[in-house]
C-alpha cells in the first residue's frame, strides 16, 4: 500500500533515507576510505581505459552524473542515450567498460545498447534495481542499487540511489585503473554516511509545497545547474513535465545566454541549483534571468550568497559537491509532486507513459 501517503510517488520520495542507507550499507568505510562493491575483487577494473554509460530518461541523468564523476577521477567517460547508441556507434575496445544504468533492467533501448556493446567486445556492467532482470542476465557483471520496489512511474528514490552508486563506482574504477584513490574520497565518504539523515531532515523541513503553490500559474519552468548540477537540472525538468504536463526545460547554466534566454519572462520561474562548482557563475546566469523579470528560486545552503539575490530559497545542507545536487534533486522532486497535486494530475500514472518501456 501507500503507507499513509496519498501517492506512491510521495511515499517513495520519503523512502529515500532508507533506500540510500541500503545502497551504501557495507559498501563504504568512512574510516579508511575503502569501497567494497559486492563481489568485485580488488583490481577488477584494473584494465579499464575508458567508460561508456548507456541509459534512458531519468537513468540517463544518473549516467551523466556518473560520467562526470569518472572524468573528474581521471577516467575518460561518456554518457550516451541508449536509443542513440546504435546510430552513434562510438568506438569500443576490449578495455572499454560499458555500464548500462536501468532501474527496471528491462528497458528495450538500454538492453539493445548493452547487447551491441557486448557483441563489439566491450566489458559490460549494469547498475540496476532488479535482481534477475534481463540487464542483470545480459551484462558481465551487476551492481544492485537495493532501492526496493518503485511503483510510481516517475523515478525518484531509484535516481538518487543510481547516482550514488555510479559515484562510488567511479571512485572504485579510478582507484583500480589508475592505482591511486581519488582525493575526493576523503570528504565524500563521511558526507555520504550523513546523507540519509540529512535527507530525512530536508524532507521534514522542505518549503517545496509553498513554492509549488506560489508559482503554479506560470507559463514554463526552467531549471539550471552547472557541473553535477546540470544532470540534476535536466532531471528536475523531466520530473516536472512528466507529472504536471507543464512545459519545463533544464539547461546548463552557462548555456542560457546561447539561446534559451529568449524564452525567459516574468512568467517563467527559474530554479537555480548550486552545488559548489563555480557557483558565482551560476549566480550571474540566474541574475541575468532576473533582469528579464523571471523569479529565481535558489537551491543552496542557508548561508549561501545566492539566498540574498534570489526571490525564493529551497534549503540543502552544506555537503560535498559530489552530493549537493542529489539533495537539490529531492527538493525538486517535492516541487514537482506538489505542483502536480495542485493541478489535479494522476501523479503515479501520468498519461501516455509506462513504468517500464519494453519497446524500441
Ligand atoms: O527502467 P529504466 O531506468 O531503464 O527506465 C528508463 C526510463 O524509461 C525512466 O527512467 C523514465 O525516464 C522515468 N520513468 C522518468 O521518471
Amino acid at each position: 500500500g501507500k503507507g499513509g501517503y496519498d501517492h506512491f510517488m510521495l511515499k517513495e520520495i520519503h523512502e529515500q533515507p532508507t533506500s540510500l542507507s541500503q545502497a551504501i550499507e557495507g559498501r563504504i568505510d568512512p574510516a579508511d576510505g575503502h569501497l567494497s562493491l559486492d563481489g568485485f575483487e580488488p583490481d577488477t577494473f584494473e584494465s579499464v581505459e575508458d567508460v561508456q554509460l548507456v541509459a534512458c530518461g531519468t537513468s540517463y541523468h544518473a549516467a551523466l552524473y556518473g560520467s562526470l564523476a569518472l572524468n573528474r577521477a581521471g577516467v575518460p567517460a561518456t554518457a550516451l542515450l541508449a536509443n542513440e547508441y546504435s546510430v552513434t556507434s562510438p568506438p569500443v575496445s576490449e578495455d572499454t567498460l560499458v555500464i548500462a544504468v536501468s532501474q527496471s533492467g528491462e528497458t528495450a533501448d538500454t538492453l539493445n545498447a548493452l547487447r551491441q556493446a557486448d557483441e563489439r567486445g566491450a566489458d559490460t556492467l549494469t547498475v540496476t534495481n532488479v535482481v534477475g532482470s534481463t540487464a542483470a542476465r545480459v551484462a558481465d557483471d551487476s551492481l544492485f542499487i537495493r532501492a526496493g520496489p518503485e511503483i510510481g512511474v516517475a523515478a525518484t528514490k531509484t535516481f538518487s540511489s543510481q547516482a550514488v552508486m555510479v559515484t562510488l563506482l567511479a571512485q572504485r574504477i579510478a582507484d583500480d585503473a589508475r592505482g591511486d584513490p581519488p582525493a575526493d574520497l576523503e570528504s565524500l565518504l563521511p558526507d555520504l554516511s550523513r546523507m540519509p539523515d540529512e535527507i530525512d531532515t530536508l524532507l521534514e523541513t522542505s518549503d517545496a509545497d509553498a513554492i509549488a503553490r506560489e508559482y503554479i500559474d506560470s507559463q514554463a519552468y526552467f531549471f539550471i545547474g552547472r557541473g553535477l548540477g546540470f544532470p540534476v537540472a535536466l532531471e528536475g525538468a523531466l520530473k516536472f513535465k512528466e507529472i504536471t504536463y507543464e512545459h519545463a526545460e533544464g539547461f546548463a547554466s552557462g548555456e542560457l545566454k546561447h539561446g534559451p534566454l529568449a524564452l525567459v519572462t516574468p512568467e517563467t520561474p527559474v530554479f537555480a541549483i548550486f552545488t559548489g562548482e563555480e557557483d558565482e557563475k551560476t549566480l550571474k546566469n540566474a541574475e541575468e534571468t532576473q533582469t528579464r523579470g523571471a523569479p529565481v528560486i535558489a537551491i543552496c545552503p542557508d548561508d549561501h550568497r545566492a539566498v540574498e539575490v534570489a526571490d525564493d530559497h529551497l534549503e540543502i545542507p552544506e555537503t560535498d559537491s559530489n552530493l549537493a545536487g542529489l539533495h537539490a534533486n529531492v527538493q525538486l522532486q517535492l516541487v514537482s509532486y506538489y505542483a502536480a497535486d495542485l493541478l489535479g494530475r494522476p501523479i503515479d500514472k501520468p498519461r501516455n507513459l509506462a513504468k517500464s518501456v519494453t519497446v524500441e
